[in-house]
């Protein structure tokens, strides 16, 4: 199984390369190609994971259409054969891995939202026993559940190396109102989320949201809740200690290594990449009840 970490698509406007995605100018919309590049510390890994792009792409539809009443979102369509005819000699590439989109004026935030102490809120916490500068109570875990979900900020910052906010300065960067705004819609989305997944036996631990104007309208952008965007822990077998579905598999990996971050990331080991792509693929299942046609 081969991953596609580059897609040759000459002949249409580039409008941004993302570490995980490409984006191409439609006018009025956008086509955003999901790769199976992996990023991890900032970094993109020299190894993709198969198909990877593809499950992104189908677990962030399946939540964009299930939380259309909470948020407003960027999809029109996830389906090439409703793609505009320009894209029609693309298709073969295209398919399954592309969503067209409406175009946005990004808001420039991590919209965070964390029910659980882990990444780097499990980091902060054991160093200093806050988590973006608020004091917890002491004797938590790392996984331990807080009281209530908590938005944690960070700035989507061009060269990659994004800078932990407080809410007071996503007002002072994105506005009063419209931080009130994708506060309370990011809460809602992770509280709705966690609902869902948890009926399945899947627990929400984390997420990140993005948001754009179209307009004067704030609706959601990019991706939504993906073992890329998002930390999800089950128990494989009733009783088994809790496994991470999600990326955090991939960092894991890479801190228990000894890569220092500075140097230039490794090539992934085959099993690695194996067990990566099993665990989105059954993220996705538990998830949506469903194996996607084009892995069965
Ligand atoms: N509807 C939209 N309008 C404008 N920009 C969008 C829209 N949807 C997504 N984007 C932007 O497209 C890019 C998606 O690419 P990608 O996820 O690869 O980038 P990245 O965020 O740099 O990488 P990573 O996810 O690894 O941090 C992001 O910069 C995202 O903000
Ligand atoms: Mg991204």
């Amino acid at each position: 199984m081969q991953a596609v970490t580059s897609l040759d698509i000459s002949g249409l406007e580039v409008f941004s390369k993302g570490k995980v995605r490409d984006l191409y100018d439609l006018g009025e919309n956008l086509l955003v190609v999901a790769s199976d590049r992996v990023s991890a510390f900032d970094y993109v890994l020299p190894s993709g994971i198969p198909d990877k792009g593809k499950i992104l792409t189908a677990l962030s539809s399946f939540w964009f259409k299930h939380m259309e009443n909470i948020s407003e979102h960027h999809l029109i369509t996830d389906r090439v054969e409703e793609f505009p005819g320009s894209l029609k000699m693309y298709q073969d590439v295209l398919r399954h891995r592309s969503m067209l989109v409406k175009k946005a004026r990004r808001i420039d935030i991590e919209c965070i939202v964390r029910g659980y102490l882990a990444g780097s809120a499990w980091k902060e916490y054991s160093a200093s026993g806050t988590v973006a500068g608020c004091e917890l109570p002491g004797g938590l875990k790392e996984n331990s559940k807080l009281e209530k979900p908590i938005f944690t900020p960070s700035t989507k910052a061009d060269d990659g190396h994004d800078r932990n906010i407080t809410v007071s300065e996503m007002r002072d960067i994105a506005g009063s109102k419209p931080t009130e705004e994708v506060m309370a819609t990011s809460v809602r989305l992770f509280e709705e989320a966690s609902v869902f997944a948890g009926a399945r036996g899947v627990t929400l631990l984390d997420t990140k949201f993005e948001f754009g104007y179209l307009d004067e309208k704030i609706i959601l952008i990019d991706e939504a809740l993906t073992p890329d965007s998002s930390r999800f822990l089950v128990e494989e077998k009733s009783g088994s200690e809790p496994v991470n579905l999600d990326k955090q598999f991939i960092r894991d990996f890479l801190e228990g290594m000894g890569w220092d971050k500075d140097s230039p990331p490794p090539v992934l080991p085959d099993h690695v990449v194996t067990e990566c792509r099993r665990r989105y693929l059954m993220l996705f299942e538990r998830l949506t009840g469903e194996i996607p046609q084009w892995a069965r």
